[in-house]
Formats: structure tokens, C-alpha cells, sequence
């Protein structure tokens, strides 16, 4: 069989970084090349090939899967909940014409997978609050969620009609301490570490009892790594799956931070975001994941934290 050539792309974001790192662990540091609007992550400098690419070039993209002879794309260029609000025409068509360009190019190039996430973002105030299930009545109301919906559709129907085996998460809010969030309602879960690290307060744009789905990004890598190497017999769901690990308020985590910093404080000043984070379901019901899958969470709120902690600081 032919050797795996994997192309990520928006390599330099938040989850980007991390997820190239580990396939190169996987694949060989030269299987793997990254590429991104922006410049290259610290992180990766030294680690394996980049290119800079624009997925909105379509024919650019073309020339480079044939040059590095791709055989699996992971796309994570995305505009996010938050600043999608404030340019919801650019989010819309970033956000759905980039899968199109690489399902189009995985089609004509049959390529073995692509890789592309979704998000929570998805459901809307009619969907369940708690435990909201994989299959439910969806309707979002932001336009990150309208284009992670639409694109989940078109992922199912270039599986369908075309075969290409596109497979996809519903990633909840993600922690990390490596690269920097880009964008989303769930970002005050990692600026909140920084602050309590840099200035021992810290103001949160959410209110203190906003339950939101979340995962820290060992967990969310290693869902993405093993959704991707399942027996394709195993992958039931071809829209995106819903996979959880905790969900936690503002104060919550205010709260896990305090027994590591006991002179910690926070306040709360909602704004935009919180009307946002309304929308969305407080806790997910992952288990079509579990059963197809086998997925499993490691990460609770208190070793989050005490590893947030751990990391930043040192
Ligand atoms: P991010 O904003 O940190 O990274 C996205 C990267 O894409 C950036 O480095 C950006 O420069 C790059 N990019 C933007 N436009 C591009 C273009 N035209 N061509 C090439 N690269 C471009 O986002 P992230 O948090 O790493 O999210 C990655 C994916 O995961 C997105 O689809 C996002 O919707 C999804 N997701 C993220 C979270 C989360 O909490 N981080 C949760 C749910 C879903
Ligand atoms: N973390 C993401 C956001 O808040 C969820 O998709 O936009």
C-alpha cells in the first residue's frame, strides 16, 4: 500500500499545530505537510514541510495535492462563532467554500480521506439543553453554526454520491495551552488560565453559570486520530459525530483555579458572546461515538486545570 501523504490546512491554528504534530509522531515528520494563510506556528517550525495556501484557491490547492501527491487532507481553516458575528458574509463563504474546494479536489483526485470538523455550534435554542443527542432538531442561529450545518450535508452527500470518505466531529469548546484560540464563544476557557497566571483576575465574557461543552486538546487529538483510523464499516454517521468529555460554567473553573491560586478573582461582564453560548446545548450525548467507534475522554475539569496550570507557567 501506498505510503500516506497527509496535507493539513490551517496548520498554524489552535488545533492546527497540535493535530500536525501528532500525525507526524504517526506518519513521519515528511508525511505530513503543513500549510496556512498565516506564517508558520513556532511550533512547527523544523518539524516537517509547510507551504503557504490559500483553500480558497482552489487551483492552487489542486497543484499542490497533485505536486505532494496527497492522499488525506485535514481542513481546519475556519472562521469561528464570535468573529464570524461580526463578518457573517466572509464566515459563510470561507466556511463552506473551503470544504467544497477540497471535496471537489478529493473527488478528482480520489483521495483515501478527508478530515473536516463541525461543532456544537450546530444546535440552536430548540435543541435539547442537556445531553442533547446526535440526532435532534437543529436549528442554529449564528452563522458559524448555519455554515457548520450545511456543511455537514455536504459532507453526507459527497459520500453518498461520490464516495469519498469524508469523516467529521462535532468538536465541543476546545482547551489548550499551545496555540492560541481563534475566534470562538468558548475562548474565555483558555484566556482564563493566562490571566490567572499573568495577573491573578480575570473578567469573564460569559456569565458565571454558562454551561458549555468542553474538551481538552489531548482528547479532542486523539478523537480526531482515531475517528480517521477506524474500519470505514464502523462510521454510521456521515454528517458529523457529536463526541463530548465535560461540560463546566465560568465559575466552575474559577472555582478548580482558586485551590492553584487561592487569591484568584473574577468577574463577570457578558456581552455579545453570551447570547451566543445560550444558543448552544449545555451537555452532549456522545454515544454513537462510544458504540461505533469506541470513544472515550481522559481529561476532567481539575486535571485540566492543574495541567493548563502546570503547562503555562512553566
Ligand atoms: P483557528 O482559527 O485557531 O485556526 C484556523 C486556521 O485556519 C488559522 O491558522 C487561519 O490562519 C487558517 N486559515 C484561515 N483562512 C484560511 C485560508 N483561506 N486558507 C488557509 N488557511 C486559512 O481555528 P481552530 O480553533 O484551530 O479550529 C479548527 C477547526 O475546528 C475549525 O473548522 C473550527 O470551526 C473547528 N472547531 C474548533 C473548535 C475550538 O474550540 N477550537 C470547536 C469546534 C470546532
Ligand atoms: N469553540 C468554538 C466556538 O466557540 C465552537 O465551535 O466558536
Amino acid at each position: 500500500m501506498a505510503k500516506e501523504k497527509i496535507l493539513v490546512i490551517g496548520a498554524s491554528g489552535q488545533i492546527g499545530v497540535e493535530l500536525t504534530l501528532a500525525l507526524r509522531k504517526i506518519y513521519g515528520e515528511a508525511q505530513v505537510v503543513a500549510s496556512d494563510l498565516r506564517e508558520e506556528n513556532n511550533l512547527l517550525k523544523g518539524t516537517g514541510p509547510y507551504v503557504s495556501l490559500d483553500v480558497m484557491n482552489k487551483e492552487m490547492l489542486h497543484v499542490q495535492v497533485i505536486r505532494q501527491n496527497v492522499t488525506q487532507i485535514y481542513l481546519l481553516a475556519a472562521i469561528l462563532s464570535a468573529t464570524g458575528e461580526k463578518n457573517p458574509g466572509l464566515a459563510w463563504h470561507l466556511n463552506t467554500q473551503s470544504l467544497l474546494n477540497v471535496l471537489d479536489i478529493a473527488r478528482e483526485e480520489q483521495l483515501q480521506k478527508v478530515y473536516w470538523p463541525s461543532s456544537i455550534a450546530v444546535f440552536g435554542p430548540t435543541s435539547p439543553k442537556n445531553n442533547c443527542p446526535q440526532q435532534t432538531i437543529i436549528e442554529p442561529t449564528t452563522v458559524y453554526g448555519i455554515s457548520k450545518y450545511a456543511g455537514e450535508f455536504w459532507c453526507k452527500y459527497y459520500h453518498q454520491r461520490f464516495g469519498v470518505d469524508v469523516r467529521s466531529i462535532r468538536y465541543p469548546g476546545l482547551i489548550s495551552y499551545k496555540s492560541s484560540p481563534g475566534g470562538g464563544t468558548t475562548d474565555y476557557a483558555v484566556e482564563i488560565f493566562q490571566e490567572a497566571i499573568e495577573e491573578k483576575s480575570y473578567t469573564s465574557f460569559l456569565g458565571a453559570d454558562t454551561y458549555l461543552p468542553m474538551m481538552y486538546m489531548p482528547d479532542a487529538i486523539r478523537a480526531t486520530i482515531e475517528l480517521m483510523e477506524s474500519d470505514a464499516k464502523k462510521i454510521s454517521i456521515r454528517t458529523s459525530y457529536n463526541v463530548a468529555a465535560i461540560s463546566f460554567s465560568p465559575g466552575d473553573i474559577a472555582a478548580e483555579i482558586k485551590k492553584h491560586i487561592p487569591d484568584f478573582t473574577i468577574a463577570y461582564k457578558p456581552d455579545y458572546r453570551q447570547q451566543i453560548a445560550e444558543s448552544w446545548p449545555q451537555s452532549i450525548d456522545d454515544s454513537v461515538a462510544r458504540k461505533d467507534w469506541g470513544w472515550k475522554h481522559e481529561y476532567d475539569l481539575p486535571r485540566i486545570t492543574a495541567d493548563m496550570l502546570n503547562n503555562l507557567q512553566s
